[in-house]
């Protein structure tokens, strides 16, 4: 078996940072220790007294595949996610053929197969008719079950209400909701449309996809839970009148928990003057004081995980006027560095970054054996050199669709080294190509 010994590192994990070795023995880790003397035939990896942490776990990304796959598919995107130190992603069902039915998402998974550099997940998708499907999903099956509460990409949308109330009374697994009320927002829209015809300012994006159509729907996918007692989790909060909504209580202790998603928490509406599409998405980038709300719930404990949202759309389909330029950013190749930005900023701490984006997504989806640092558990691993600055080109991008909204943006660390299942898949900025991903499992039952 492949052995991989990691010296001088700073592990974070488990809210702490020490000093440690870690010894990798075939896809899991060995031992954990201050010092490990290598054997004589082991490969060591210096890391020179950068950042160990587990790889993040995204909970929340659209890679495309099937059926979109001009913007990204399972393995281009995957090979991105490895290069930002995203170590397993659970994809999303609007794609085409929509994963809303058993059968389409055993076909998603034997697509998967050997293609992924991460470990994968999928979603089945709800509808408005699709409930038996969903009262037959067995645990393991999918990592949840995804309600459009809101009208987003892929014409999803689940709003009639009684379908709503079977969901949220039978998901036997996670229910994780996209939350905006799409009547208030299509009301937006008209009155958009009477006042700048087609030529809407990026500005009032905001203003349409606005903070009561978010707190509307959230309102109400919390009432639900509470009412059939569902395990709910709030996928891409952005206001601040949203987090009243959400318990500080750690996440073992609640049934409803909250995501952030990193754009949200890096970019405000002052940058729809120079970015213009490239930041519109779903549910909308709002105010300074809603990303500063965001930052503070995140540090309170109402905010439980760290995601991406990843979703790419090609920069032509970008280039187009408000309405027709699709929403989504393609986001997992620097997550991570945007996280270590805001702790190299002094708004959250790295212990909280592994919290969030690692521990907290295996915990809440009972992912099995991963997202800690653990013994005997998976070598999903990322080195950090938060000292060595990197700066997004167009040259260094890994994603299918070849546009950033952070190009030409220095971040303060580089993702120096990505280990998954035990095999390096990232160094030195560049993909080894090796595609050890495998199938998650996912042990949680609601
Ligand atoms: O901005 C978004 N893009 N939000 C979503 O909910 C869907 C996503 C996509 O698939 O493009």
């Amino acid at each position: 078996m492949n052995e991989l010994l990691i010296t001088n590192a700073r592990l974070i994990n488990e809210g702490e940072t020490r000093d440690a070795d870690v010894l990798i023995v075939g896809e899991r880790i060995s031992k954990i220790d201050s010092s490990i003397t290598p054997a004589d035939d082991v490969e060591v990896i210096d890391a020179g007294g950068c950042l160990l942490m587990p790889g993040m776990i995204d909970d929340q990304v659209h890679f495309r595949e099937p059926g979109l796959t001009n913007k990204g598919d399972l393995a281009t995107e995957s090979a991105a996610a490895v290069a930002g130190g995203i170590t397993s992603f659970m994809d999303m069902p609007n794609v085409n053929p929509q994963t809303t039915t058993r059968q389409a998402l055993a076909e998603k998974y034997a697509m998967a197969e050997h293609r992924c550099t991460a470990n994968y997940g999928f979603y089945l998708g709800a509808t408005n008719r699709n409930i038996e499907e969903i009262k037959a999903l067995e645990i393991g099956e999918a990592c949840g079950i995804k309600a459009f509460m809101g009208a987003s990409t892929g014409d999803m949308l689940v709003d009639d209400p009684v379908a709503l109330e079977r969901i949220f009374e039978h998901a036997p697994i996670m229910l994780v909701t996209h939350c905006e009320h799409s009547p208030t927002i299509w009301d937006n829209e008209a009155k958009a449309r009477a006042e700048y015809g087609e030529s809407v300012p990026l500005s009032e994006h905001p203003a349409i996809r606005s903070a009561a159509a978010c707190l509307k729907s959230s309102s109400m996918a919390v009432e639900l839970a509470r009412r059939f007692d569902a395990l709910l989790h709030v996928l891409h909060l952005t206001t601040g009148v949203e987090m009243a909504l959400f318990s500080k209580a750690h996440r073992s202790e609640k049934r409803i928990t909250a995501e952030v998603c990193v754009h949200h928490l890096w970019f405000d509406e002052s940058r729809y003057e120079d970015l213009g599409t490239r930041i519109k998405c779903n549910p909308a980038i709002k105010s300074a004081s809603d990303r500063e709300a965001l930052v503070k719930a995140l540090n309170e404990g109402r905010i439980d995980v760290i995601a991406t949202d990843h979703a790419p759309h090609t920069s032509s389909e970008k280039r187009q006027s408000y309405f027709k330029a699709p929403a989504g950013l393609p986001l997992v190749q620097h997550a991570l560095q945007v996280l270590f930005d805001l702790a190299a900023r002094g708004e959250i701490s790295r212990e909280l970054i592994v919290d969030r984006a690692c521990h907290a997504p295996a915990d809440l989806f009972g992912v099995r054996e991963r997202g800690y640092v653990r013994e005997g558990w998976y070598a999903d691993v990322v080195i950090v050199d938060p000292e060595k600055p990197y700066r997004v080109e167009k040259s260094n991008l890994l994603c299918k669709c070849h546009w950033s909204p952070f190009e030409g943006h220095e971040f303060s660390s580089t993702i120096d080294t990505t280990i998954v299942n035990g095999e390096v898949v990232y160094r030195d900025g560049e993909l080894t190509k090796n595609i050890p991903g495998q199938r998650l499992e996912f042990a949680r039952a609601r």
